[in-house]
């Protein structure tokens, strides 16, 4: 298995170039599934999850050509509704595909994700909404089996303990788009990625109003045509680039992002004392303005609030700054696997709940660490660009399941930072 090294405590500086955002991409790729003709999807970021979802997508029978970050697909003529345990196993995110084939091949069968390292990742609102569509839905033998030879419209709750959830409010909006009249989604998921599928399904011929809030309208349409469309920046990407500037206290030019969808987080840089900045062409300017940077309390909270996919590496930050911070996870309480591991490295963080109590230490140090998921991967490598020393990291495929080209990035950017093949 590959690792990674870093020779820590390089500050930061130039320029890095975001790539598109992998949790737009992956529901918009199963979004295809929802038309026979030919859809261009660019600035499809490449990394292993996206070739995981073309794979899935191959097994249902839709052909797929890529070329850099530009994918050209088309559904072959014989479709298929049963994905694998193994393809599922590697990627929750494949649950996508649920909507879109109940919709268009009127039955799906797909292996139910299991739970993961972040904690419990129930199914339940993706299948109470599906089932309010009209469609008949059971777990049988580990595998979600849902019919519908028609999809009828609905008024659906779909809230959860923890608020609304991403990948449940797009799997009903993608089958609602071919139900049989209006069908209002409540208490919605308003996040960035929900609004790019959502303009990616309108440019296949869907009638949808009021998304990127929580009442999404849907009006049923017969059919929906292919379509192109970009995938809009990973702003989780562009908020771990930001804090790898913040952390080396270098001075970054972050381009083609969109610091809009990360208000929340920033607004905590700036109070850190961080300064993120914009000019007139969305290049993001990042540099420390102060010497002494200041602790922080925050929780994380569905969009438009400080996002879960960003508290790993912000705890990284915060285990180098003055003062004492408290981070509240509100959306995974068990998503702290990266603790143990900063600690390790010299942090002084500890757990009281569903909040990390994070005392400031001047410096960390270089340590042999593991990587437990994709944030908490990318926190380790943060943490690794400040420490003293050098710092060895196993099991980062989960890092190349979500970040593109992430050691020469930040090579780029000055960091000493290598892949080892194989150890
Ligand atoms: C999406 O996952 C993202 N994944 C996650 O990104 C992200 O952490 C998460 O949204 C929250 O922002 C993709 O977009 C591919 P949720 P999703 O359903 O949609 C509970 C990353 O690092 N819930 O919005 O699966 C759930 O347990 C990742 O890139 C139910 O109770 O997350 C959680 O507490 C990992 N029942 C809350 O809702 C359900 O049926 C929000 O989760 C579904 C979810």
């Amino acid at each position: 298995m590959d690792k990674i090294i870093i020779e820590g405590g390089v500050p930061l500086h130039g320029e890095v170039e975001i790539s598109g955002a992998k949790n737009a991409a992956l529901p918009i790729l199963a979004a295809v599934l929802l038309t026979d003709e030919e859809c261009v999807i660019e600035n499809v970021p490449v990394l292993r999850d996206v070739l995981t979802m073309l794979k899935i997508l191959r097994s249902l029978g839709i052909k797929s050509q890529v070329n850099g970050s530009r994918v050209v697909l088309k559904a072959g003529k014989h479709r298929k509704f049963t994905t694998s345990y193994n393809l599922v196993s590697t990627m929750r995110a494949s649950i996508c595909v649920l909507g879109p084939l109940l919709a268009k091949v009127k039955q799906a069968k797909i292996s139910m994700p299991g739970g993961c390292v972040i904690g419990q990742r129930p199914v339940d609102l993706h299948l109470k909404g599906l089932s309010a569509l009209g469609a008949n839905v059971k777990v049988e033998h580990g595998y979600i089996v849902a019919r519908a030879e028609t999809l009828h419209s609905n008024n659906i709750f779909l809230g959860g303990a923890y608020g609304p959830s991403v990948l449940a409010t797009a799997n009903v909006l993608m089958a609602a788009v071919l139900a049989k009249g209006k069908t209002v989604i409540e208490n919605a998921a308003c996040e960035p990625e929900v609004v790019d599928l959502a303009d990616f399904l309108l440019k296949m011929g869907a009638k949808i109003k009021g998304y990127g809030t929580h009442r999404i309208e849907i009006i049923g349409v017969k059919r929906l045509s292919g379509a192109r469309h970009s995938i809009i920046a990973d702003r989780i990407e562009t908020g771990t680039y930001i804090l790898a500037g913040a952390i080396t206290k270098g001075k970054l030019i972050i381009k083609n992002a969109s610091i809009e969808h990360l208000a929340a987080f920033i607004d905590k840089l700036e109070q850190i004392g961080v300064s993120v900045s914009s000019n007139r062409n969305g290049d993001i300017y990042v540099k420390t303005k102060k010497a002494v940077l200041k602790s922080v309390e925050f929780t994380t909270l569905p969009y438009p609030g400080f996002p879960t996919d960003i508290q790993a590496q912000m705890m990284a930050l915060l285990s180098v700054v003055n003062g004492i911070s408290v981070v509240t996870e509100k959306i995974f309480p068990d998503r702290f696997m990266h603790v143990s591991e900063l600690n390790r490295m010299g942090a002084d963080i500890f757990l009281e709940g569903a909040s990390a109590i994070v005392r400031g230490v001047k410096t960390l140090s270089g340590a042999s660490v593991m990587a437990s998921d994709l944030r908490a991967s990318a926190a380790l490598v943060l943490a690794g660009l400040v420490a003293k020393g050098k710092t060895e990291i196993s099991r980062i495929y989960h890092l190349d399941r979500g970040y593109e080209n992430l050691e020469d990035k930040l090579s780029k950017l000055g960091a000493k930072i290598y892949r080892v093949k194989n150890v």
